[in-house]
C-alpha cells in the first residue's frame, strides 16, 4: 500500500509536531469502497484538525486512471490521475453541465477554475462527498458503462447525482454544484498537499 509522507512545509515547530503525530498515527488504514481505496488516514489530532492541518500524499507511483482516497479535515478526498483520454473528453462536455466554468466561487480556490479544475491537469483532488446531501458517489471511469453516451465520471446512488471527471455536476441532477476542490499545492515532483495553497511547480 502506498505511504502518505511528511511534506516540507515551511519551518514551523507547531506544524512540524502536527505533521510527526500525523505520521505516526498512519497505520490506522481503512477502506472507502473497492474501486476507491484509502491510501491512509492522516489521522491528526483535535487541535491539527481545528488548525486545518495539511495532508501531504506521495502520488508519484499513482497510475493513469487510477483513483485513491485520503483523509483531510475528517473528510474523504479522491485522487485520480486522469489519462490523456479522460482529459480531452471533458471539453465535449460543456452543453451538459450545470456549470461547466466552475463560477460557483465557494466549489474551487480560484486557481482551480479552470477547465481541469486543478492545478496539475492531470490531477483531479476533490473532496468526494455528493453535493446533494453527502453521499459518496462511486468512480464510474469506463466509458458506456452508465449510458450509451457516458465518457466516464462519477455517479451518486443516492439520488443519481452525476459528475465528470472534472468533478462538475451534470443537468438534471439533483446535487446543486460541482464537488467541492480543496485547496492543494505541489511541494516537489509526485508530492502533493492537500490544505494549502502555494504556487504549483510542476
Ligand atoms: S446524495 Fe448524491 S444524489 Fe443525493
Amino acid at each position: 500500500m502506498d505511504k502518505v509522507e511528511d511534506v516540507p512545509l515551511p519551518p514551523d515547530e507547531d506544524r512540524r509536531r502536527l505533521l510527526a503525530g500525523a505520521t505516526a498515527a498512519a497505520g490506522g488504514l481503512a477502506l472507502a469502497g473497492a474501486s476507491a481505496p484509502f491510501l491512509a488516514s492522516l489521522a491528526p489530532s483535535e487541535r491539527a484538525k481545528a488548525a486545518g492541518a495539511p495532508a501531504g500524499v506521495n502520488i508519484g507511483r499513482l497510475k493513469p486512471g487510477e483513483l485513491v482516497t485520503v483523509e483531510w479535515r475528517g473528510k474523504p478526498v479522491w485522487i485520480l490521475r486522469r489519462t490523456p483520454a479522460m482529459l480531452s473528453g471533458l471539453s465535449a462536455l460543456r452543453a451538459q453541465l450545470s456549470d461547466p466554468d466552475s463560477l460557483v466561487e465557494s466549489q474551487q480556490p480560484s486557481y482551480a477554475r479552470n477547465p481541469t479544475r486543478s492545478v496539475d491537469r492531470e490531477i483531479l483532488v476533490t473532496v468526494s462527498l455528493c453535493t446533494h446531501l453527502g453521499c459518496i458517489p462511486t468512480y464510474r471511469p469506463e466509458p458506456g458503462s452508465l449510458q450509451s453516451d457516458w465518457r466516464g465520471g462519477f455517479y451518486c446512488p443516492c439520488h443519481g447525482s452525476k459528475f465528470d471527471l472534472a468533478g462538475r455536476v451534470f443537468k438534471g441532477s439533483p446535487a446543486p454544484t460541482n464537488l467541492v476542490i480543496p485547496p492543494h499545492a505541489y511541494a516537489g515532483a509526485g508530492r502533493l498537499v492537500i490544505g494549502v495553497d502555494r504556487s504549483a511547480n510542476t
